[in-house]
């Protein structure tokens, strides 16, 4: 019989913790301009990254990182927000999510792509200590493709991180 935690340890595929989010943007999200507020969005993004991260390793996440942010075109009051969120790859208590945000303007028809952000999550257990999760299996080119560059992204991060550390002490 297999155990729970290796049951709970099996991989999984990129499409079982796709997630989706939508919000319209009302004007206590905006500025005196009717422009979206980028801390109102990073919040978003982050929502959008943990829906994916719960769901993928089954347990709590904690946002460990964010890496840089551009916000390519503004976004309005009345506006439809639509956030894609998807695990890129699984390190040993680690992952990286990537989430991908648009904007869509009903009335015109048109839908722009806002940001791309990528987050990395640990997940935690009730006690808050750190957990194993599941690996995961990207399936299309463009899964493959996501995962070979979070390898790379995450190099980039843990030499910022000792860089920081060593600076600090
Ligand atoms: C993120 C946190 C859990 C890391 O804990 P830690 O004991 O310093 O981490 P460790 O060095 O043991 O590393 C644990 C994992 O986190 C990863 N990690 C740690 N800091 C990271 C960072 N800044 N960016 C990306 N990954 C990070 C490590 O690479 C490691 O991954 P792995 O197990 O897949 O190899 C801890 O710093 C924390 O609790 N931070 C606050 C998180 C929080 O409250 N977030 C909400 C926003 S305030």
């Amino acid at each position: 019989m297999i155990q729970t935690d290796a049951l709970h340890l099996l991989p999984r595929s990129v499409r079982d913790s796709q997630s989706e989010m939508a919000e319209i943007v009302l004007p206590n999200d905006t500025n005196p301009l009717g422009a979206l507020l980028g801390g109102r969005l990073m919040h978003w993004i982050d929502l959008a990254g943990a829906m994916a991260a719960h769901r993928h390793s089954r347990n709590y996440a904690l946002t460990a990182s964010i890496d840089h942010l551009d916000f390519l075109v503004p976004v309005h009051v009345g506006d439809l927000v639509i956030l894609r969120s998807s695990v890129n790859r699984v390190f040993n208590t680690s992952m990286e999510i990537g989430v991908k945000v648009w904007v869509e303007n009903f009335l015109q028809d048109q839908c722009e792509h806002v940001s791309s952000a990528y987050l990395t999550f640990v997940a935690v257990d009730a006690g808050g200590r750190h957990v194993s999760v599941p690996a995961i299996i990207p399936e299309t080119d463009e899964q493959r493709r996501r995962y070979d560059e979070a390898g790379k992204r995450r190099e980039i991060r843990r030499e910022h991180l000792e860089r920081r550390r060593r600076a600090s002490r």
